[in-house]
């Protein structure tokens, strides 16, 4: 009971910025293997854009993981970007996956 209510504290003070799969080692595999069924038609296998734009870069431009995690889930009204039906977990785990190509590609981490 107490267990419970320190951890709902915790959850909210680090406030929704937080991507809850960070830290998961699963998450990058998982990440890649729905980024290729859901969303690699229109933004690519390399996340590098086709039809969608190049999601690469969403780092560099500053974008967090909550933000992305917000037009993934709500899509983009007025384009082709579709809401979508994955479960959070799932899509927080594509933004880890992204995230981790990202900072590869660029040397940074
Ligand atoms: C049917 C094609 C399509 C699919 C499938 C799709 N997207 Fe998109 N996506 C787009 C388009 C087109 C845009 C640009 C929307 C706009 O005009 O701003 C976009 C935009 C985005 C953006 C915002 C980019 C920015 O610059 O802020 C993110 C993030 C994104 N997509 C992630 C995903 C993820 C993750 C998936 C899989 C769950 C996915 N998309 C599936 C077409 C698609």
């Amino acid at each position: 009971m107490w267990i419970t209510i320190l951890v709902l504290f915790a959850g909210l003070a680090q406030g929704p910025a937080r991507n809850p799969r960070e830290s998961d080692p699963n998450a990058i595999r998982t990440g890649t293997a729905r980024f290729q069924s859901s969303c690699a038609e229109c933004h690519g296998i390399d996340a590098k854009g086709v039809f969608g734009p190049d999601l690469t870069t969403l780092w560099t431009a500053g974008s967090s993981d909550d933000r992305i995690f917000q037009t993934v889930r709500r899509g983009v009204p007025g384009s082709s970007m579709p809401a979508s039906r994955l479960a959070d977990d799932d899509i927080w785990a594509i933004t880890v996956s992204a995230c981790d190509k990202h900072l590869r590609e660029h040397r940074v981490a």
